[in-house]
């Protein structure tokens, strides 16, 4: 049985989940089809995503094609609780979530979603199957495969799969083109920087902004910032990001981009509102606080909230208090006073300022988490490990999205296709 906040919100949910629904019109297209067809007939899915509207019309998709579903957030702070009990109230899906939750309440709600014994699990950061890796081992003979949403949770996959311990197939959604793309660049460009503005209500312009971490997500959010009038530095490192790739040339991609570059030691002292979106912890830390300007903002969009560590800051503190809903005051023993946003977890998905990316976004990742649920059903050999998103699937996603916009592009005709796999002609 379902477990949420307080079921008298679910008509104002309803509402937040009917907007959304009338703006995700490529999730429309596949539920339709989804319908007649019902790929997931007589399927489990455990689901840990950030639960609030654009996930419920997901959660609704998957049920539409004949799916059992159990969903729990795959975050303390990020449910939506009038969402999450629309979705209870309507007794088609089995939700355990609500926002503000202890650790202790956060894994009851992932174990609830596992009690449901899926086949299928779609993961965000990789806590649900992890625990199904740790604690409920006994589970793992039923699953089929999962599909995980973000690049941190890639991360751990690849790492769980290293070893040896990944038990069996994930589609790395992350890394599908029409997801990183989009979601991660515009989708969190616009998401944090809306947020950070409805948790202070601060002017942007003239600010100085330190963003830490100039991937998908730092990138979108540095140019909005811009945008927007602000001063903005990087802050980027000198480490590898997989085998083609490395923190030096997103460096570089900031200064050629017309930003400032540094290490955050040198940008401490400088910035009035910092923003994390790394992947990785400490990224500010005690020793960065000490530099940092008397009413400096520090916020965190990288999936964790290990980036910014709030322990050394408390320990650095006299006294702390929560100032307004999603701001607390940290005020240091030398007089200065931080301000941490959304406890440093997800600034843009933290209820009550964090409203999640735009629709049209999610409508595109979740299309991809749905069609590969439906490709995990089909029940083909896969092996153990992380998967790429099938190519077909990932254009055909961009191409529904383009086609939801009106936009139809043309095919290269026979003699340019010819062209572009040619390699003796040169002119
Ligand atoms: N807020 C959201 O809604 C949202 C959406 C998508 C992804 N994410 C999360 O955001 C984080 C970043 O995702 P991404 O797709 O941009 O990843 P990415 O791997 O493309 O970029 C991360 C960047 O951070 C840099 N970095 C690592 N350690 C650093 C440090 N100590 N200081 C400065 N820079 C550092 C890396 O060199 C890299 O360029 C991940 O945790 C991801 O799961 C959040």
């Amino acid at each position: 049985m379902s477990k949420v906040k307080n079921i008298s919100l679910a008509a104002e949910g309803q509402k937040e989940l009917e907007w959304a629904r009338l703006n995700m019109p490529v999730l429309a297209k596949i539920r339709s089809d989804f319908e007649k067809a019902k790929p997931l007939k007589g399927i489990r899915i455990g689901v840990a995503l950030h639960l609030e509207k654009k996930t419920g019309i997901l959660l609704e998709t998957l049920v539409a094609a004949g799916a059992k579903v159990a969903a729990a957030s795959c975050n303390p702070l990020t449910t939506d609780d009038r969402v999450a009990s629309a979705i209870a109230q309507d007794g088609k899906i089995e939700i355990f979530a609500w926002a503000g939750q202890t650790n202790e309440e956060y894994y009851w709600c992932l174990n609830s979603v596992l009690d449901s014994k899926p086949h299928i699990v779609i993961d965000d950061g990789c806590d649900l199957i992890n625990l199904l890796h740790t604690k409920r081992k006994d589970l793992l003979s039923n699953i089929m495969g999962g599909c995980e949403e973000t690049t941190t949770g890639i991360v751990r996959l690849w790492a769980m799969h290293r070893e040896g311990a990944l038990k069996f197939p994930v589609f790395a959604v992350n890394n599908a083109h029409s997801k990183f793309l989009l979601d991660n660049q515009f989708g969190t460009a616009q998401s944090a920087t809306e947020a950070i503005m409805r948790c202070t209500n601060k002017l942007v312009a003239g600010k100085t902004v330190v963003i830490a971490g100039y991937g998908w997500c730092g990138r979108g959010i540095a140019s909005r910032m811009k945008g927007m009038g602000a001063n903005v530095i990087v802050v980027e490192v000198d480490g590898t990001l997989g085998p083609h790739e490395s923190g030096l040339q997103r460096g570089l991609q900031a200064l050629y981009d017309g930003y400032r570059v540094m290490d955050m030691d040198k940008a401490a002292s400088e910035g009035d509102i910092f923003v994390t979106a790394t992947g990785n912890k400490n990224v500010l830390a005690k020793s960065h606080f000490e530099k940092m300007k008397d009413g400096a903002i520090l916020a965190n969009a990288g999936h964790f909230n290990n980036e910014i560590n709030e322990v050394e800051l408390k320990k650095m503190s006299k006294e702390t208090h929560e100032l307004k809903d999603n701001v607390m005051q940290y005020s240091l023993k030398d007089g200065r006073r931080l301000y941490l946003l959304s406890e440093g977890r997800l600034v843009n998905l933290s209820r009550p300022s964090g409203q999640g990316h735009p629709i049209e976004i999610m409508d595109g990742s979740f299309a991809v988490q749905a069609l590969c649920v439906q490709e995990l059903a089909k029940g083909k050999k896969m092996p153990a490990g992380v998967h790429n998103v099938p190519k077909e699937l990932d254009d055909s996603v961009a191409r529904m999205l383009l086609e939801s916009q009106g936009i139809r592009l043309q095919k290269p005709t026979a003699e340019q296709a010819k062209y572009a796999e040619e390699w003796k002609e040169g002119t």
